[in-house]
C-alpha cells in the first residue's frame, strides 16, 4: 500500500543493470507462523556498465525487495551492520568494495498471511510462489529484472508430514531428513534464469507419472501434481501435455531441455498459470478436468493453458524478455502458438471464429477505453496491470500478421533463428522482428507500428466494377483514433486474406493490374497507405468481395454489404470463418434495427431475412454441427455494446431476446429435431470426448436454450430429463443455465440445490453453479448476487470465487450490473476498495467493467463516475487500483 503517488516507469529510461548475479543458492524454512529464506548471491559488476569505473569507483548496488524482515547481511563473509546499508520500503542499497563479490542475506517472511498471492504464499495446506513479473522482491533481497538471468539452487526444509513433496525448479539432487520431523530436498536448475521464473512448492501432494520421449530420443519424466481428492481428474492435462511437446517439436523443432517436467495445481491463483522453468504452477482450474465435473470448454481450456504454458518453455524461457515492456514478445508469441496448436488439434474455424469473437468483444473493447495501450507499452505505474488482451491476444495477432505475410515456411526460418541466435539471452520485441527480417530478406519497418501504435484501426473498403474495362476496384481508406498519449497514427501495414465471389458463389481466380497470371481465388493484398487501391482484371461481371478473411488484421472493417449479400455469403463463402462472420454482420444489422424501434418506443419487427438464414442452416444435415451451432448464436450484449456509439443496455438486451424468442418460436420444429436427435445420441453413447461428439453438444444444447423460450411444458421436461440423466457436465450445466434462465421458479430452484448439494465440495463446479446464476439477465440479479456472497462456498479470499460471482456479474450480465440506480456499480465498488486490501492485482482485474463509463448515456456515465472517484477517496491504493482509476477518470 502505498501514501503517495506511484512512479511511472518508462520504456525510454532502459539501463542495462549495474550488476550481475551468477548464482543465486537459497534455503527455505518453512513454518506454521513465518518462513526464513537464506540467500547467497554470487556477483559481479556488468562489464557492460563498467566503462567509467576507473575513476568514478563502483556504483551502489541496489536491490529489490518488498515486506521483508531484515535478520542478518553479510558481503564476503563480512557481517554488516544497519550502518552499512540504506533500507527504505522497496530496497536495500549497499556499497560493493569490488567488482566480484558474494552477498549473504536471511530474511522473515509471512506466507501464511499473504492473501496478495504474489510471491511465496499458502494456498490451502500448500506452500506455492507466484514470482512473475516483480513478485521475487517479496521473497527475497534481489535484482528482480528479467535481465539478470541466475543459475539457481534451491533447498527446502520443512515439516515432513504436512509437506511431504518439497518441488522447485530443475533437477532433484539431494534430500533428506531433519531432527525434529522435518525433511528437506534441494533443487538445482541447470538453465539461467530470471527471478520471475523461480518456483517452490511443499504440500501434501499426489501425483500423475507419465514420461515422453523426444525428438532425440531422451526420456523425460512427466508428473502433475493435484491434492489427493483431484487424483482423477488429471489424465485430459497428462494428454494435453504430451501432445503440446509433440506439437512443438514437429512444428517449431524445439524439444525439452530437462529430465523432469512438472505442472502443480494450487486453488488460489490469481491468473490462468505461469511458465516457471521445469515446474509450471497452474490455477487448478486449467488442469483439473473429467468428463463429470468439466464441460467441453473447460477442457480445451485445460488443453490451451497445459499446451501455452509449456510453450514458454522456449518462448519465454529460453529467449526471455529484456524488460517488462516487452511483455508481448512472449505472451503475444506464444497465445499464437498455442492457438496454432489449438487448431490444429481441434477444428481450425471453430477455434478462430471463438478467439475473434473474443477479441473484438474485449481488446477492441480496451484498445477504445482509458487503459488502452500499445502491444509493447510505453510506460506503466504497476506491471501488473499490463497481463492485458492487448498484450496476449493483440500480440498474438499481430504475430499473426508476420506469419500471415511472410508464410508457414518463411516464419520457420524467423523464429528458427530468433530461437538460436537468443538462445539463453532478454531480449526485446526489435531482437523478435530483426530475426523475422534477416531470415526472410524483408523490411518489416512499417509494420513495426503495430508494437507502438494503440487503438483498433479502422479498415473501410468501397467497391467500383467497370464491365467495359472488365475490371473491378477495391479501395481501402484506414484510419485509426487517437488513444490516451497518442493523437495522430501513422498507416499501418494491414494484411486483407481476400476472394471475389462469383454469382455461383465460387472464388473467381484473381489477377491484379499489372500481374501476369491470376494466381487462385484466395490470397492476401498488403494495405499500407492511408489511403489505396486495388484493381483486379478479367473481371466480366460485378463480384461479391469476402474481405478479411480469417480476420487477416486485427481491424474493424467496414463494406457498404446489404442483407441478401450477407446471406449469400453465409452459404457459398469458401472461408468457414468468413460464413461465420457474414452471419454476424447479418444478425447486427437486424438486432440494430430493432434496438432502434425499441428506443423509438415502437413495437418490434423481426427482418424475416434472419430467420430464414438460421432455417437453412439448420437443414442442411451436411453442415459441422460445430459451425451451426457457432452460426446460430448471436452477437453478445457485450459485443453489441462494444460497437455502439452509446451502449443502451435496456434496448440491447430487449432486441436480443426478442431475437432469440423469435427463433425459439419461428424454428421451433427443426430446433426441436435437432435437439432430440442429438441428445438421443448423447443417451446412447454416454460422454465421448471427440470432437464430432463435442460439436453434436454444443448445437444440442443451443438447441434446447432456443427451445425454452417458448415455455412449453415439454421443452421443460426434455430439459429436466438431459439435467438428472445425462453423464457430464457440458449437459448438464447447459440444462441448469436454461432452466436458470427460465421462468419455471420451482424447477429452477430444485434443481440449483439439488446441483449444489450434489457438488458441494468441487470447488470448481462450484465457481460454475455462481456463474450461471450471476450471469442471469432476468429481473433482480444483484439481489441474486448479493445473497449468493453470503453462500459458505463464497469467499473474497479466492479469485475463481471472485471471478465466478462478482466478474459474471459485471461483465456478462449487463442489463442487471447497468441498472440504472447504480447499484450495480456501487457493488463492484465496494469489492473493489475490499479486494484492494486482499489482493491488488483481482482488485484491478475486477474493476474494468467500471472503466468503460464514456460508453454509456449521461446518467449512468455519471454514477460510474461516482464510484471510480469514491474508490480512489477511500484510502491507500494499491498502486495497481490507483493506476487503473486515476488513469480512467483522467
Ligand atoms: N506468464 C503467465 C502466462 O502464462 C502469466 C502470469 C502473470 N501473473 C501475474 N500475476 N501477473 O501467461
Ligand atoms: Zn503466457
Amino acid at each position: 500500500m502505498r501514501t503517495e503517488q506511484p512512479k511511472v516507469i518508462y520504456l525510454k529510461d532502459y539501463q542495462a543493470p549495474e550488476y550481475l548475479i551468477d548464482e543465486t543458492n537459497l534455503t527455505f524454512e518453512l513454518y506454521e507462523d513465518h518462513s526464513l529464506v537464506h540467500a547467497q548471491l554470487v556477483m559481479r559488476r556488468n562489464p557492460e556498465r563498467a566503462a567509467g569505473d576507473a575513476g568514478a569507483g563502483l556504483p551502489p548496488l541496489v536491490l529489490d525487495g518488498q515486506q521483508l524482515e531484515l535478520l542478518a547481511l553479510s558481503m564476503d563473509d563480512q557481517a554488516l551492520t544497519a550502518a552499512d546499508y540504506q533500507l527504505d520500503d522497496s530496497h536495500l542499497t549497499l556499497q560493493p568494495k569490488a567488482a566480484t563479490f558474494t552477498l549473504d542475506s536471511t530474511v522473515r517472511i509471512h506466507p501464511e498471511t499473504n492473501t496478495a498471492l504474489e510471491g511465496l504464499y499458502k494456498s490451502g495446506k500448500m506452500f506455492c510462489t507466484q514470482c512473475e513479473a516483480e513478485g521475487f522482491r517479496k521473497i527475497t533481497y534481489y535484482l528482480d529484472r528479467p535481465d539478470v538471468m541466475s543459475k539457481f539452487t534451491t533447498t527446502v526444509t520443512a515439516e515432513q508430514h504436512r509437506y511431504p513433496v518439497l518441488l522447485s525448479n530443475g533437477n532433484p539432487v539431494a534430500s533428506g531428513s531433519e531432527e525434529g520431523g522435518r525433511h528437506w530436498a534441494t533443487w538445482q536448475d541447470p538453465f539461467k534464469k530470471p527471478a520471475y521464473l523461480f518456483a517452490l512448492v511443499a504440500g501434501d501432494l499426489w501425483c500423475v507419472e507419465d514420461s515422453f520421449t523426444t525428438m532425440t530420443a531422451r526420456d523425460v519424466a512427466l508428473r502433475i501434481y493435484v491434492e489427493p481428492e483431484n487424483i482423477d481428474k488429471v489424465q485430459h492435462a497428462m494428454d494435453s501435455l504430451k501432445k503440446s511437446m509433440r506439437w512443438d517439436e514437429e512444428v517449431y523443432g524445439r524439444e525439452y531441455d530437462l529430465d523432469i517436467f512438472m505442472i502443480v495445481a494450487v486453488n488460489d491463483f490469481n491468473m490462468g498459470a505461469m511458465e516457471n522453468k521445469g515446474l509450471n504452477i497452474f490455477n487448478s482450474s486449467c488442469v483439473l478436468a473429467k468428463a463429470e465435473t468439466a464441460t467441453d470448454a473447460a477442457h480445451q481450456r485445460v488443453e490451451a493453458v497445459v499446451a501455452h504454458e509449456y510453450f514458454h518453455n522456449w518462448s519465454g524461457n529460453r529467449v526471455t524478455c529484456r524488460d517488462w515492456f516487452q511483455l508481448s514478445l512472449k505472451e503475444g508469441f506464444t497465445v499464437f502458438r498455442d492457438a496454432e496448436f489449438s487448431a490444429d488439434m481441434n477444428s481450425r474455424t471453430v477455434k478462430r471464429i471463438e478467439d475473434v469473437a473474443f477479441l473484438r468483444t474485449n481488446q477492441f473493447a480496451e484498445d477504445a477505453g482509458p487503459m488502452a495501450h500499445p502491444v509493447r507499452p510505453d510506460s506503466f505505474m504497476e506491471i501488473s496491470n499490463f497481463y492485458t488482451l492487448t498484450v496476449y491476444e493483440k500480440g498474438s495477432e499481430v504475430v499473426r500478421m508476420i506469419h500471415t505475410l511472410l508464410g508457414a515456411e518463411g516464419f520457420r526460418k524467423g523464429t528458427d533463428l530468433y530461437f538460436e541466435r537468443h538462445d539463453g539471452q532478454a531480449v526485446t520485441c526489435d531482437d523478435f522482428i530483426k530475426a523475422m527480417e534477416d531470415a526472410n530478406g524483408v523490411d518489416l519497418t512499417q509494420f513495426k507500428r503495430w508494437y507502438s501504435q494503440a487503438g483498433t484501426p479502422r479498415l473501410a473498403v468501397t467497391e467500383a466494377f467497370d464491365p467495359a474495362a472488365r475490371t473491378y476496384t477495391l479501395s481501402f481508406r484506414q484510419s485509426c483514433p487517437a488513444t490516451p498519449g497518442q493523437a495522430e497514427k501513422l498507416p499501418f501495414v494491414i494484411p486483407v486474406e481476400l476472394g471475389l465471389l462469383d454469382a455461383a458463389g465460387n472464388d473467381l481466380p484473381l489477377r491484379l493490374a499489372g500481374e501476369a497470371q491470376a494466381g487462385g481465388g484466395n490470397r492476401v493484398i498488403s494495405v499500407t497507405e492511408a489511403e489505396q487501391s486495388f484493381t483486379f482484371v478479367d473481371i466480366a461481371e460485378k463480384p461479391l468481395p469476402s474481405l478479411l478473411r480469417g480476420l487477416s488484421a486485427p481491424v474493424k472493417l467496414s463494406f457498404p454489404y446489404d442483407r441478401d449479400q450477407l446471406m449469400f455469403l453465409m452459404q457459398h463463402d469458401s472461408d468457414g470463418f468468413n460464413r461465420w462472420d457474414a452471419g454476424q454482420q447479418l444478425s447486427v444489422q437486424v438486432l440494430q434495427e430493432l434496438i432502434g424501434q425499441h428506443q423509438r418506443g415502437e413495437p418490434l419487427q423481426l427482418d424475416p431475412r434472419l430467420l430464414t438464414a438460421f432455417r437453412t442452416l439448420l437443414d442442411d444435415e451436411s453442415l459441422d454441427q460445430a459451425m451451426v451451432a457457432e452460426m446460430l448464436s448471436l452477437p453478445s450484449e457485450a459485443y453489441l455494446t462494444e460497437i455502439s456509439e452509446v451502449a443502451d443496455v435496456d434496448a440491447i438486451h430487449a432486441a436480443r431476446e426478442f431475437t432469440r424468442q423469435s427463433i425459439g418460436a419461428t424454428l421451433f420444429e427443426p430446433l426441436l429435431a435437432r435437439y432430440q436427435a442429438n441428445r438421443a445420441i448423447s443417451r446412447e453413447t454416454g460422454y465421448v470426448a471427440e470432437a464430432a461428439h463435442i460439436a453434436r453438444r454444443t448445437l444440442q444444447n443451443i438447441a434446447l436454450s432456443y427451445l425454452m423460450q417458448s415455455g412449453k411444458a415439454d421443452v421443460l421436461a426434455a430439459c429436466l430429463e438431459q439435467f438428472k440423466d445425462c453423464d457430464n457436465m457440458t449437459e448438464r450445466l447447459s440444462a441448469l443455465a436454461v432452466l436458470v434462465n427460465s421462468g419455471f421458479e420451482q424447477e429452477k430452484a430444485e434443481a440449483l440445490a439439488c446441483f449444489a448439494d450434489y457438488f458441494k465440495d468441487d470447488p470448481l463446479v462450484m465457481d460454475q453453479w455462481f456463474s450461471v446464476q450471476a450471469g442471469c439477465g432476468l429481473p433482480g440479479g444483484l439481489e441474486r448476487v448479493q445473497a449468493l456472497m453470503e453462500h459458505p462456498a463464497f469467499t473474497l479470499k479466492n479469485p475463481n470465487k471472485v471471478r465466478a460471482l462478482i466478474g459474471a456479474f459485471a461483465n456478462q450480465n449487463l442489463v442487471n450490473f447497468h441498472r440504472a440506480d447504480g447499484a450495480g456499480y456501487r457493488f463492484l465498488a465496494d469489492h473493489v476498495i475490499t479486494l484492494n486490501a486482499l489482493n491488488p492485482q483481482i482488485a484491478s482485474r475486477q474493476l474494468a467493467p467500471l472503466t468503460r463509463w464514456r460508453k454509456y448515456d449521461d446518467g449512468r456515465q455519471q454514477l460510474m463516475r461516482a464510484e471510480l472517484e469514491r474508490i480512489l477517496a477511500s484510502g491507500e491504493l494499491s498502486s495497481d487500483v490507483f493506476e487503473v482509476v486515476s488513469k480512467s477518470l483522467a
